[in-house]
């Protein structure tokens, strides 16, 4: 069959936390570790994305090296990826803006994620008639979607590993893909201009806050004991895991509705430690006689063991003077732009220009 090409993008927003590794990095290093020889990996900084809310220009550059480097030290080798930042290949603003030519108003405007960012709700249209809606939203944000859907269809991707949250985007895609292969497909061609790409959904389950688990870990929660972040200490886990919201019920239990808090414990230790129980469920009745304070070291420990080679590997990159990071950061973006530049020449003289 075809060959496969899996992309995925990821927003520079400084070292991920444990719900990133989980929900994502973790599967991307999975996929390349047990993808044939002959697939094409591309991991992508999104800085391009970043900038559709305000950023700190400083601060964005610390971001997109932080990103990098924690990219390099989970796992994911440049050898066998491609991994390079957004902004570096031209080409994904020049398909964004020949593939916004087709996007309809309508589409864009149903979509959930301008709405979340600036906090509207879900039936907010972008032609609003309240003009402090019209000015927040900047058209950069309400034309994500169509650079997202330019990211993926450069490299001929075929297949898209995604949290579920951005299932209704890569639709946008495949659906603008479509639309552009029947206006300019040649026909004399067998083979569609854009390839359409598939949905790989994450397994994962989601990583919750660990001072509020009601809610998702994230790195936009003020409180920074609700995270721990690929690169905390043992004791800045230990710290982090002790003041974690758990309940007064004795001992250990999984369950998800009633006990939240417990349980993303109990998760947290056995996505770090797959080998010691069948299921959450079996770990927890394993630990059943537990006190709160002794879950909470033995998950500090798991932890801590789990990431301590990926901290050591970000300490190497980001120490000294990231002449090794600045050279991953180039080559990767060298080897990205080859393929965008095939399917930009077959683009623009499919539509004439
Ligand atoms: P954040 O919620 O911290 O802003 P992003 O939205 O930038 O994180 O997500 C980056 C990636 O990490 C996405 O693939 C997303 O699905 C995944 N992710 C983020 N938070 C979690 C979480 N708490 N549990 C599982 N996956 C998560
Ligand atoms: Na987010």
């Amino acid at each position: 069959g075809k060959k496969q090409v899996i992309f995925s993008g990821i927003q520079p927003t400084g070292v991920p936390h444990l719900g990133n590794y989980l929900g994502a990095l973790r599967q991307w290093v999975k996929l390349q570790d047990e993808a044939s020889p002959d697939t094409t990996l591309l991991f992508s900084i999104v800085d391009l994305h970043a900038i559709t809310i305000k950023q700190n220009p400083t601060q964005l550059a610390l971001w997109r090296k932080e990103m990098l480097a924690s990219l390099l030290a989970v796992g994911l080798d440049p050898k066998r990826c491609i991994i390079f930042a957004q902004s570096s290949v031209k080409q994904h603003a020049e398909l964004m803006w020949i593939l916004s030519c087709g996007a309809s108003m309508g589409y864009l405007g149903r979509m959930t994620q301008w709405k979340s960012k600036l906090s509207l709700p879900s039936n907010a249209s972008p032609l609003d008639p309240s003009p402090s809606n019209k000015d927040a939203l900047k058209l950069g944000l309400f034309s994500y979607p169509v650079l997202q859907a330019a990211d993926v269809l450069l490299y001929n991707t075929t297949h898209v590993p995604v949290g579920e949250d951005q299932a209704q985007h890569l639709e946008f895609s495949r659906e603008l893909a479509i639309g552009f292969n029947h206006l300019y497909t040649p026909k004399s061609s067998s083979d569609p201009l854009l390839t359409i790409p598939q949905t790989l959904l994450s397994p994962a389950k989601r990583v919750m806050s660990l001072t509020d688990p009601a809610k998702k870990m994230s790195k936009s929660d003020p409180k920074p004991k609700s995270r721990i972040l690929i690169t905390d200490s043992g004791e800045e886990i230990h710290n982090k895991l002790k003041t974690a919201l758990t309940d007064s019920i004795e001992g250990v239990s999984y369950d998800r509705e009633m006990r939240p808090g417990v349980s993303n414990l109990v998760d947290l230790m056995f996505h770090f430690n797959q080998s010691v129980a069948a299921s959450p469920e079996e770990l927890a009745n394993d630990m059943r006689d537990l006190s709160m304070r002794a879950l909470k070291e033995r998950v500090a420990d798991t932890v801590d063991d789990g990431i301590k080679d990926i901290r050591e590997r970000y300490e190497e990159l980001m120490g000294g003077n990231h002449k090794e990071l600045v050279g991953y950061a180039e080559d990767g973006a060298s080897r990205a732009e080859e393929i965008a530049e095939e399917t930009m020449k077959r683009v623009r003289g499919a539509i004439g220009i």
